[in-house]
Order: C-alpha cells, then structure tokens, then sequence
C-alpha cells in the first residue's frame, strides 16, 4: 500500500502541493483529477522521488520511502509512466524496453507477457521509438515500465493526445493489472470518463489541495466534473 500523508511541495517561493494525502492499494486504481497546473504531475514526481518533499511523509509497503532517490523507489517496486511518455526515440522498441532492467529483480528480461498485453510492439521491436504513434508511444512507456515488474504504477495522463481506439487498449491493460494482477495504481487525469470507468478511489485536486476524495462510487458525476471542466 502506498499512503501519501500530508505532503507540501514548493518550486522556489511557490507552493505547489498543499497538505496532499492520498493512498493507493493492491489490486486498486487510484484516480487523481484536477484541472491543469493543480498539481498533478508534481505529486506524482514527488511520489517517484523526483521532487524533494518539504513537509509530510511519503510510504511504501509499510516504509518511508520519502528519503530514497527515484532509481531505489523504482528497485523497490513503483513504475512511473511521465506524462508525455518520455520514451528515448532513437532507441528501438526493444531497447526502451531494457532501459527499464536496471531496476528489475536481477537476471530478469522482458516479461515473455509483454507482448499478449501489446502486441504491436512485438512487430515493432526493431524500429525506433520516435517512429511509432502517439498511442504506439504510449503503449511502449507502460511497456518499458512494465519491464521493471513494480507492484505500484503510476500513470501520468497516458490518454492525452491519443486516440480513441489506443485509449480502449490502454484502458483494458490498466484494468487487467489492477484486477487479475492485483497491482496497486495511480492514475492522473483529465479525462474523466476514462477515469470513472477504472477508478476504484479518487482524488480530486485544485490548486495544489485535495478537495474531494472517497470510494468511486460515493462521488457524484455533479461533484466531480465541474471541478474539472475550466
Ligand atoms: N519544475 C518546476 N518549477 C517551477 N514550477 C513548476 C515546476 N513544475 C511545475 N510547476 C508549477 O507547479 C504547478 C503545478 O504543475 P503540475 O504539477 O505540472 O500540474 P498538473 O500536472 O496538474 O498540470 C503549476 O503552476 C506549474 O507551473
Ligand atoms: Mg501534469
């Protein structure tokens, strides 16, 4: 289980997160929503080691983790897909993909799996990723996070600039690790109904606070969308 308690973030004299608490657990997706510039992708950096906290305590399978640097987060079993997906493209498929073995449990490869949950990236494997898609893209850095076997994910807007078809994909895998998997999940949004549609818990976020959070289905679409929509 992942809980966030009480986390303030600052860039220089700005506070960015206020007070953030959130959790995320097994076989669970954690939904946070909010506007653009809330916060979002700040937290997620935060809970991946990549922001420095000034207050709070960030922990992980029962340690405080708030200490430890991104790469022994990432050992200790949490993938992160950026927003913007961040692959490197004048590696190939296969390569990007490896790039993610350092934080493997030793002597592991690509899981032999990888290519039931994308199959398009066993025809691509050669090809370098800035040659693929938008969605092809996006489906390579859930892939390559996915090399490095994390029981928590984090997915930082994986629907942006996608197209409708590919999110159904993308939609379908989150599903399937969340539940038959049982990896725990957070998935920041935009996109509400893609969100509503796999989201056990939610977070909804403004201006660097929570202001709403519950079980999915204790949060009306009334409550929710107007905070979202500008
Ligand atoms: N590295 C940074 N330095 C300074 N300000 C930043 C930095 N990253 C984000 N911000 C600011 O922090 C706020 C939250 O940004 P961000 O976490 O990216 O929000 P979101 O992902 O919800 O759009 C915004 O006002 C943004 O301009
Ligand atoms: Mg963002």
């Amino acid at each position: 289980m992942l809980e966030v308690a009480n986390i303030d973030l600052s860039y220089g004299a700005s506070r960015c997160l206020r007070g953030v608490s959130m959790v995320a657990e097994p076989g669970k997706v954690t939904a946070v929503l909010g506007r653009n510039g809330v916060g979002k992708s700040s937290l997620l950096r935060a809970i991946m080691g990549l922001e420095r906290i000034q207050a709070g305590s960030i922990t992980w399978e029962g340690k405080d983790i708030s200490r430890l640097g991104p790469a022994e987060r990432a050992r200790a079993g949490i993938g992160y897909v950026p927003q913007g997906r961040e692959i490197f493209p004048f590696l190939t498929v296969q390569e990007n993909m490896e790039t993610a073995l350092a934080a493997a449990p030793r002597g592991s490869g690509v899981p032999s799996d990888i290519f039931d949950l994308f199959p398009i990236l066993r025809q691509f494997l050669r090809r370098r990723g800035g040659d693929l898609s938008g969605g092809q893209q996006q489906q390579l850095a859930l892939a390559r996070a996915l090399c490095a076997r994390p029981r928590l994910l984090i997915l930082d807007e994986p629907t942006e600039g996608i197209q409708p078809s590919v999110i159904k994909d993308i939609a379908r895998v989150i599903r399937h690790l969340s539940r038959d998997r049982g990896m725990a999940i957070v998935l920041v949004e935009q996109y509400y109904d893609f969100a509503r549609e796999l989201a056990d818990l939610i977070t909804v976020m403004v201006r660097g606070e929570v202001v709403l959070q519950g079980p999915a289905g204790d949060l009306s679409e009334e409550a929710v969308r107007p905070l979202l929509t500008v």
